[in-house]
This record gives structure tokens, sequence and C-alpha cells, in this order.
């Protein structure tokens, strides 16, 4: 029998605290504080320039061992350099299955729960956790549950959450008060409670495992960069791509880890204001038009903020008005991502205008989710179309 987790201990990064790890037990029993997954260096076998296949389970030596594998292809993206930018680069992670980073981690999470005793998953999502969860669990045969914060999911979110036969709960106000339903529902004291649906939040250590590869991806393509930024709601992402690049340098494949930049938007900023020493990681009533990231209560806020800490990275907000232009500048370079995945562009040249970056650097930016996942925001321009009804009109338009 496989044992999934035999590389690995559950270790409080508060109280220093270790548990025996399970796929059931999130938080520290001592203080309450999010475990993370910490690998013994030791067991691993990867010899870095022998990896085989592609994709996340490329790096399956640094994930956990599971006997059955629910695996769409996710991982593998590209890597694009900017004409206007050539030292910067964009991890365009709306290339995965459903369209976001949210594929690296399912494909781990869902495995894992593809190997318990439960009826099915159960997520709260601002729209991509949903898509993702929704596919994955229907190709494991497992019944999917989103909860969503009413009326502001993007459409194709909404839309997939349909097609992949997820049911569908909403609840009035923000993500936040989706989170805290599903939180109270299956985390009673610190483990999750004997119910048949399995949690896949970015609270899960093993589904934030998923999202680390694309570090290593980063890694083989490009060695280490100088910085790199990443769009931040929850806090789970960056905190599982720092995480991916401190591995790397415990088992010596680098010997640097990349300054880590986490990027809000200025209605829904509460790391920028904790970083700040404005006080806690909370705002009320986040907005912002990148409804991804559209979250008060960011529950990994410790995970992001030692991420940023432990590499002298830095948070940083942008406005919705940056963020548009952002997305427009990417989208005349070819590349399509949503307002959320169109931040980190927007926070490298607010990082670029105060000289906490310079052109020299390397750098790679995380589109996290694709375009058409929010076509209404692309469209609210009112964009200009000529019409003609005839040859001669358009041979007219095309010799001007
Ligand atoms: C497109 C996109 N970008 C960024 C994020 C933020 O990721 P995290 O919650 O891990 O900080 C999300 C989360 O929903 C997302 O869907
Ligand atoms: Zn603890």
């Amino acid at each position: 029998m496989i044992r999934p987790f035999r590389k690995y201990v559950l270790k409080c990064p508060r109280c220093g605290y270790e548990v025996e790890p399970s796929p059931f037990v999130m938080r520290c029993p001592r203080c309450g504080e999010l475990l993370d997954a910490v690998i013994d260096s030791g067991k691993v076998r990867l010899k870095w320039g022998e990896l085989k296949g592609r994709g996340v389970w490329r790096y399956r030596d640094l994930l956990p061992e599971l006997s059955r594998v629910i695996t769409m292809g996710e991982g593998s993206t590209p890597l694009i350099k900017l004409r206007k930018y050539p030292n910067v680069y964009v991890k365009f992670e709306g290339a995965n299955p459903t369209g976001s980073f949210k594929d690296r981690g399912m494909t781990v999470g869902v495995s894992l729960a593809a190997t318990l005793s439960v009826k099915g998953v159960i997520v709260a999502s601002t729209g991509n956790t949903a898509a993702s969860a929704a596919a994955y669990s229907a190709r494991a045969g497992l019944e999917c549950v989103v909860v969503l914060p009413k009326g502001s999911v993007a459409r194709s979110k909404l839309a997939q959450a349909v097609l992949h036969g997820a049911r569908i709960v909403t609840v009035p106000g923000t993500f936040d008060n989706a989170l805290e339903y599903v939180l109270d529902l299956v985390l009673g004291n610190n483990a999750v409670n004997g119910i048949n649906y399995y949690p896949l939040n970015s609270i899960n250590p093993w589904r934030l495992e998923g999202q680390k590869t694309t570090a290593f991806e980063i890694v083989e393509e490009v060695g280490v960069p100088d910085f790199v930024f990443v769009p931040v709601g929850n806090g789970g992402n960056i905190y599982a791509i720092w995480k991916g690049f401190r591995e790397l340098l415990e088992l010596g494949v680098i010997d640097k880890v990349p300054k880590m930049v986490g990027v809000q938007a200025e209605g829904a900023a509460p790391m920028v204001k904790y970083w700040r020493g404005l006080g806690e990681a909370r705002v009320d009533n986040p907005r912002t038009v990148a409804s991804a990231i559209r979250i008060g209560r960011p529950v990994n806020w410790f995970r992001a903020y030692r991420a940023v800490k432990y590499t002298d990275g830095l948070f940083l907000e942008v406005s919705d008005e940056e963020i548009l232009r952002a997305q427009g500048m990417l989208g005349r370079e070819g590349i399509g991502t949503e307002p959320a995945g169109a931040a980190s562009l927007a926070g490298y040249l607010k990082a670029l205008s105060e000289g906490f970056v310079d052109l020299d650097d390397k750098v790679v930016l995380i589109a996290t989710g694709h375009a058409l996942k929010d076509p209404d925001v692309l469209l609210q321009g009112n964009p200009q179309f000529v019409e003609i009804s005839s040859l001669d009109e358009l041979m007219q338009l095309i010799s001007k």
C-alpha cells in the first residue's frame, strides 16, 4: 500500500508543533494556525536533470504519493517573454484545462479526495476554484458542491460549474461569507468533521502542493528570476509558489529564491494594509473589478505574509484602472488574461515606477486566469464596430 504522505510532516509555522500528516488535519491543534506540509528532503529521490513527463505530475517526487491520479494535463503552461519588456516573462496560467492555475491544485486535491471514502468535494469560490473543482470532480466521478457569493462571480466561471455538473449554492455577501459557511461546516475544532464532502479551499495544504509546481516550471525554463509578481486574493498561491522555490533551495537545485511580490486591488487590499502596519489583514466590503481577488479576509494571510517577508518582497496595491490597462497591454501582446491575472503586470509597472524593480531585473508575472473567464468586463467599454454592407466599403476601409 502507498503511504501518500510518507515524505511529509505537518508543521505549525507559528508554534512549531508537529502533527502526523493526514488528509483531514489542516490547523495546528495547539494554536490554530494553518499547518505547513513540510517535505523531508532526505526522503526525496528526485534528480532534477532527469525528470520525466510533463505538467504537475512531472514533479511527482515532491508531491503526495496517491494511488489514483485524476489528471487532465494541467501545468506545463507557456512562459511568454513580453515584447515591450524583454526581461519580463508572463506565466500564462489561462492555458490550464479549466483556464486557471487552480487546476494545478485540484489535480492533487481531487486525486486525494478520490482515495478517501467521501461522496464529493466542497469549495467556496470567487469562481475559478468552483470551475476547477467541478471539472476535476466530474472526471473522478465525485460530486461537487460550490458555495458562491451571490451575483459576483464572472459569467463563464459560473457556466463552467454548471457544465461540469456541480451543485451550486449562493450566499449573500462576499467570498469571505461563502468561505465562512464552508469552514464552519467542515472544520469543527481543528480537524475536518465526519462529513462526506472533502474541503478543497486553499486552507488544504495538499491542494497547495500542486500549485507549488509553478515555481518548478519557472526554474526549469529560465532559472531563478529576481522577482515573481503574483495577484493575491486568499493568499494561497503566492505561498505555494514560494514554497516551491524554497524546496528547490533545500534540495540544492537553486542557490537563491526570488523576491515574491503580492499584488492586490486597491478596494480589496487587506494584505497591503497589514504589510504597512495599518491593522489586521481584513477589509470589509472588498471591491474591485477583478472579481477573482475580491476578498477581504484572506484565510492564508500568514502564509502569504511569510512568502513576501522572507524573500524581502513587497505587497502593493493597484487601482482597477491600472488593472484594466494592464489587461489591455497584455491583450495587445496576444496574451488574454482576466482582470485578476493582469494585476501582476499592473503591480510590476507600479514597482518599476517606484524604483522597487528596474528594467534589468528578470521578472516573472503570473497571469492567473484566462480572459474568456470574464467576457463582460472586456465588452464594458463599448467597443466600436464598423458596419459595412459591400466589398467596396471593406476595400476602402483597409486601404486607408
Ligand atoms: C484568476 C485568479 N487570480 C488570483 C487569485 C488569487 O489567488 P489566491 O486566493 O491563492 O491568493 C484567484 C483566486 O481565486 C484567481 O481566480
Ligand atoms: Zn501552532
